[in-house]
């Protein structure tokens, strides 16, 4: 293991079927790292597997120099790494800074008591909250909306504030799961601009999973393929389209 993020030799089994077959995967701080492959490859697996919803039947995974083994969601997502769903969970009730407000639950410093006391310390860490939640809607270009139901959100608008909400367990790394299936080629370029904006200025690590190649080809700092659970390819983008394996698993389906 040497990355941020190590999967090693990692097979996930559904009964008699191998849904992620002895794969390995470096995610390097600070750097995009994308996660392609065909429809049922073990992407989505990978994530949930890296997120505690399974647990691996053989290998080990690490985050930041710790085993992740036996740790629950909850617990990965303080230790700083956090995910984005495949299809969009946002609380389609609320506004959009309440659902951003609810990303930053895990970080809040107070308890029940002091939170019916009102006490200094209460006031002090809402004031701080209510800051950060505007900080982050800056961020992802959602001031505007803040008072908006989430569900009355276009998909794009919807996808970056999935964004902000992951952003607000203050991550040192994301785990995003298709955030630009079903975008516009323009909302495409701004997912590109905030996906490297992230890296770039946030310094976030990103375990990106996508079919969209501008967005993948775009952003990548390096790609996995997978295909049929198993890894077959790996490197730049460059270096991914030109390989004959990749091009045969995708032209393949
Ligand atoms: N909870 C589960 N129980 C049984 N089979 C599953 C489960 N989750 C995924 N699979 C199977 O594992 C394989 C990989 O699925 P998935 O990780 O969703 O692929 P991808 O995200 O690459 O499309 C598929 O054959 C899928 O049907
Ligand atoms: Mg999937």
């Amino acid at each position: 293991m040497s990355g941020l993020l190590s999967l090693c030799d990692v097979t996930v089994r559904f009964g008699g079927l191998v849904a992620v077959n002895n794969v390995s995967i470096d995610v390097q701080e600070g750097m995009i790292h994308s996660l392609i492959g065909p429809n049922g490859a073990g992407k989505t697996t990978i994530i949930n597997t890296v997120t505690g919803v399974y647990a691996p039947t053989e290998g080990a995974i690490y985050f930041d120099g710790l085993p992740l083994a036996g740790v629950p969601p909850n617990q990965i997502c303080r230790r700083g790494l956090t995910r984005t769903f495949q299809n969009t969970e946002l609380f389609g009730e609320m506004t959009v800074a309440d659902n951003v407000r609810v990303g930053m639950h895990s970080t809040a410093e107070y308890g029940i008591v002091s939170a019916i006391l009102a006490s200094r310390r209460c006031r002090a860490t809402e004031a701080k909250i209510s800051e950060k939640v505007a900080e982050l809607l800056d961020i992802v270009n959602l001031t505007d909306q803040r008072g908006t139901a989430a569900r009355a959100l276009p998909l794009a608008k919807m996808r970056r504030l999935e964004l902000a909400r992951a952003l607000a367990a203050n991550p040192k790394m994301l785990l995003l799961d298709e955030p630009a299936a079903g975008l516009r080629a323009s909302e495409i370029e701004e997912m590109n601009a905030t996906l490297l904006m992230l890296r770039d200025k946030l310094k976030i690590a990103i375990l990106l999973v996508d079919h969209v190649m501008p967005v993948v080809m775009g952003v990548s700092d390096r790609i996995t393929v997978v295909n049929f659970g198993q890894k077959i390819a790996e490197g730049t983008p460059k270096d991914v389209q030109s390989n004959p394996a990749v091009i045969a698993a995708y032209l393949g389906h």
